[in-house]
């Protein structure tokens, strides 16, 4: 077969804890992440030419070099030069579903695509882990593309611990379309800010972190991913926890206000997501997921505010055909 389309799911963060600064310039993470249906269509076809062709139905999207999914395809035509001599170049068509520069790994999430499509297009059989270090190399959130559902990611984020899947939870996520927060700036900023207080942080259940830096075999015991395995649902919503909004609610009005829409009105738990500005809140029903909605938006009727409700999903990438 000389195309294929695949399903690339959004993310988002249960708990990001920032637990270090790292030599490479990086951050050591302590991350619950979890797969939404939320999700872009990415189709890949071999093309004749040896060029990298990438197309996208969404006018913010770059479709060059800055575009993830692109740099993924130049990464492989690298690693096995013969293939790309051998079966030319490729176009990629993006059907983006997910909203852009949102702290939903939107950009991630279509790169790991992309090597799932390239390993079949040509018929390279590789492995889950020799994909997961080639989805390091791209991207810290890359590697949980692949794999979704929810996971432990520690490190810079890349090396994975699955939890047992969470199905029962439907998610609001808002984001003001016109709003974009530079992820390398929230973490810069936080370092500048916090690295005096790394693993000090109070009202935090800190069990984790204690245990992130121990043998691998306690990390299991942090209360969110306690809170996962017994899937106690109210105490993954009061568990939600990420260190980015220190540094981006006081920096972001807008976002600020829709954090505290969002609390106010009977979620299980609300957090933004990654370096946001995307906020989420938890449900137990679709029906609480759209009145919840309804209620944040007649709170904030602002025209650029853009809503999606969705689901948790125990997968990541999808081959459809
Ligand atoms: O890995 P990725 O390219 O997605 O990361 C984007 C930016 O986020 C990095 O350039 C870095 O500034 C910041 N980052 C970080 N620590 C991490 C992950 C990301 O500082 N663990």
């Amino acid at each position: 077969m000389r195309s294929y389309s695949l399903i690339a799911p959004a993310k988002i963060n249960l708990y990001l804890e920032i637990l270090g600064d790292r030599a490479d310039g990086y951050h050591e993470l302590a991350m619950i992440l979890q797969s939404v249906e939320l999700a872009d269509q990415v189709n890949i076809r071999a093309i004749g030419t040896q060029t990298i062709q990438v197309h996208c139905d969404h006018p913010q999207v770059p479709l060059d070099k800055t575009n993830l999914a692109y740099r993924a395809v130049e990464l492989m035509s690298q690693e096995f030069p013969d293939c790309w001599a051998q079966f030319g170049g490729v176009e990629i068509s993006i059907q983006k579903n997910i909203p852009v520069a949102a702290g939903l790994a939107g950009g991630s999430t279509n790169a790991a695509a992309v090597l799932v499509g390239l390993d079949m297009l040509w018929q390279l059989g590789l492995t889950q882990p020799e994909l997961q270090e080639l989805a390091a190399k791209l991207g810290s959130d890359v590697p949980f593309c692949l794999a979704g559902g929810t996971a432990i990611a520690t490190g810079r984020g890349e090396e994975l611990d699955p939890l047992p899947s969470l199905d029962s939870f439907y998610v609001v996520l808002a984001k003001h379309q016109n709003l974009a927060v530079s992820t390398a700036w929230a973490y810069q900023s936080y370092r500048s800010q916090f690295s005096n207080t790394y693993g000090r942080s109070e009202g935090v259940d800190k069990s984790i972190t204690t245990e992130m830096i121990n043998p691998p075999t306690r990390v299991h015991s942090g209360s969110m991913v306690q809170a996962i395995l017994n899937k106690n649902v109210a105490k993954i919503g009061q568990l939600l926890y990420n260190d980015l909004e220190q540094v981006v609610l006081p920096n972001y009005p807008q976002v600020l206000q829709l954090r505290q829409a969002f609390e106010n009105c009977g979620a299980l738990g609300t957090m933004m997501s990654g370096s946001g500005p995307t906020v989420f809140a938890l449900c137990q029903s679709q029906e609480q997921a759209q009145a919840l909605l309804q209620h944040v938006q007649s709170e904030i009727p602002d025209p650029n505010l853009g809503f999606w409700v969705t689901k948790f999903a125990s997968h990541g990438i999808q081959i459809v055909s």
